[in-house]
C-alpha cells in the first residue's frame, strides 16, 4: 500500500506546489509555539489549527527534555523531509521517548542495516501475511464483540474494541489464547497505564536527573512484562519456536548469521504490542464515530456488508476516517546536519514533528477537508505526503495492512449485525491521550440487532 518513501501511485501529492505553500508566511518564535501543546491539551486541537493558519505550515516550539522542534502540516515540507539526502535526518532518535517500553533495540529505536534486517524478518510475518486465515479469525473476533454489545442502550464502543484488538495482537505475536490471556493483559495494562500518563512526560524530561530510574512502580510493571516474555522465549527454546511472530523471529538470523538475542526478541515483541495496542481500536472507534453521523455513508456501508461481495466502500470508510481523525497525533524525525526547510535552516538536534490531522486537512489536496466523505477514495488509493496516518519512509508502520484489514472486518461485521446510531448527535471532540487522538466520549453509540 505504501512504498519506501511513504508514497504510492494514485496518491494525492503536493505535486509541483512549492514547499511551504500551505498558508501565510509568518515566522514564529519557538517560545510562542511552546505554549501551543499545553494549550491544545486544555483547549483542544483548534489552537494548533490557529497556529498553522498564521504560519506557512510550520512553526517553532521548545520542549523541556527535547529542546528545539518545528511542527509541520504542509505536504510539500513533509516531502522535503522524506527526500532529504542520507545522513541529514535521523528516523530513530525521535522515538527515544518510547525506549522505556520498547527497549533500546526495539524497531523504532534502530536505524541502518540492523533495522532493515529486522524489518525483512518481521514484515513477511505481519505485513505480507494478512492471510485469508487471519481475515476469517478477525471476522470471528468482530462477530463475538458485536454479539456482546448491549442492545438499545447507549454504551462506549472504544473500550470493547480496545480489549478485542489487544487480544488480536497477543495472538498474532505470541499465540496467546484469549481465554488464558489474563496473565498477559494485567501486567501490560499496568505498564501502559504509566506509559500513557502525563507523569512519564515529566519524568522523561527529567531523565538525566533520574526521573525514569527513580520510578519504582514503573520498574516493577516493566519487570513483570519482561519476565513473561523471557519465560515464553525459554519455553519455546525447549519445546519448539511456533509459527507466530515470536517463532519467526526466533528462527531468524541477524545480518552476521547469528540468532537474535533474547533482548532483541523481547524488544520486538514489545514494539508490536506497543504499536498495536491502542492505535487500531482508536482508528476504528473514529470510523464508527464518523460513519454513524453520516447516514448516507452508513446506509451504503451496510448495503455493501449485506451483499458481501465487495469491500470497496468499507475500505474507503477506513481511509477517510484515518484521514479526518488520524489515531496517532504526530510522528517525529530529528535533524542531524544543518537542513534547509521552507526557507529556514534547522540546526542539528532540532526535532521535526509532523502534525497528522492538520496535514490531512490541506484544502489543496482535499476540497472541503473537514467533511467526512469516503467517496474521495473510490477508485483512488491513499498515500503520498498528504495522507500519512502510518508515517512513512523506512520506519513506516509495520502493522498498516493488518490494521486496515482489521478495521474493514469490524466495519463489515458490525454493520451486517447491528443497526448503529450515535448516542448523542454532536460530534465527539478530539481528546489527546499520550500521542493518540481519542474520541472524547469513547465513541458512544446505540446498537440494535438487525
Ligand atoms: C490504525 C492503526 C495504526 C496506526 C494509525 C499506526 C501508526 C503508526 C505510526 C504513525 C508509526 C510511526 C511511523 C514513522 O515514524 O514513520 C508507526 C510505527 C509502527 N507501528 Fe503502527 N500504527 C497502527 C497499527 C499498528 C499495528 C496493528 C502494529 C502491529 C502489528 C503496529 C506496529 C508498528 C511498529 C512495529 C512500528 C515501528 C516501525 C519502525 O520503526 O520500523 N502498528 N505506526
Amino acid at each position: 500500500m505504501i512504498d519506501a518513501l511513504g508514497a504510492c501511485p494514485g496518491a494525492p501529492d503536493p505535486g509541483g506546489r512549492p514547499a511551504g505553500a500551505h498558508g501565510r508566511r509568518h515566522p514564529l518564535e519557538p517560545w510562542l509555539g511552546s505554549v501551543v501543546l499545553p494549550a491544545a491539551l486544555i483547549m483542544g486541537d483548534g489552537v494548533v489549527d490557529r497556529m498553522f493558519g498564521r504560519t506557512d505550515g510550520m512553526f517553532g516550539l521548545w520542549f523541556p527534555g527535547i529542546g528545539k522542534a518545528v511542527m509541520l502540516a504542509d505536504p510539500g515540507l513533509v516531502r522535503d523531509v522524506f527526500r532529504a539526502p542520507g545522513g541529514v535526518i535521523d528516523s530513530a532518535e525521535a522515538n527515544r521517548v518510547q525506549e522505556p517500553v520498547i527497549g533500546p533495540q526495539g524497531l523504532g529505536r534502530l536505524d541502518g542495516q540492523g533495522h532493515r534486517r529486522l524489518r525483512e524478518i518481521m514484515a513477511p510475518a505481519i505485513r505480507h501475511r494478512v492471510s485469508a486465515r487471519l481475515r476469517a479469525a478477525t471476522e470471528e473476533l468482530a462477530q463475538s464483540v458485536a454479539d456482546r454489545c448491549p442492545a438499545g442502550t447507549p454504551f462506549a464502543l472504544r473500550p470493547r474494541l480496545h480489549a478485542a484488538l489487544m487480544d488480536a495482537i497477543l495472538d498474532v505475536t505470541l499465540s496467546v489464547d484469549p481465554a488464558r490471556g489474563h496473565a498477559w493483559r494485567e501486567p501490560l495494562r499496568e505498564l501502559f497505564r504509566r506509559a500513557d500518563s502525563y507523569e512519564i512526560t515529566v519524568r522523561y524530561a527529567l531523565r538525566h536527573a533520574g526521573g525514569m530510574a527513580l520510578w519504582p512502580s514503573y520498574r516493577r510493571a516493566k519487570e513483570a512484562c519482561d519476565r513473561l516474555i523471557y519465560d515464553e522465549i525459554s519455553r519455546r527454546r525447549r519445546e519448539g519456536e511456533g509459527d507466530d511472530l515470536l517463532g519467526v523471529l526466533m528462527r531468524a538470523r541477524d545480518e552476521h548469521g547469528a540468532r537474535l538475542t533474547d533482548q532483541v526478541l523481547r524488544d520486538q515483541v514489545m514494539s508490536m504490542i506497543a504499536g498495536a495496542r491502542t492505535t487500531t481500536a482508536t482508528g476504528l472507534a473514529w470510523a464508527f464515530e464518523r460513519v454513524v453521523r453520516h447516514p448516507g455513508a452508513l446506509r451504503r456501508l451496510s448495503a455493501e456488508s449485506d451483499e458481501g461481495t465487495s469491500d470497496v466502500y468499507a475500505t474507503a470508510v477506513a481511509y477517510e476516517a484515518l484521514r479526518v481523525r488520524p489515531p496517532v497525533a504526530f510522528f517525529g524525525r530529528v535533524v542531524r546536519l544543518p537542513f534547509e526547510l521552507g526557507g529556514r535552516v534547522l540546526e542539528p538536534g532540532t526535532t521535526i514533528i509532523v502534525h497528522l490531522r492538520s496535514l490531512h486537512h490541506d484544502p489543496g489536496l482535499y476540497p472541503d477537508p473537514a467533511a467526512f466523505r469516503p467517496e474521495r477514495w473510490l477508485g483512488r488509493r491513499p498515500g503520498g505526503y498528504g495522507w500519512m496516518p502510518f508515517g512513512g519512509g523506512s520506519h513506516t508502520c509495520l502493522g498498516d495492512r493488518l490494521a486496515v484489514m482489521q478495521m474493514k472486518a469490524f466495519l463489515r461485521v458490525f454493520t451486517r449485525s447491528l443497526e448503529l446510531s450515535p448516542a448523542e448527535p454532536a460530534d465527539e471532540q478530539i481528546r489527546w491521550k499520550a500521542v493518540s487522538n481519542t474520541p472524547g466520549s469513547d465513541c458512544r453509540v446505540i446498537a440494535r440487532r438487525r
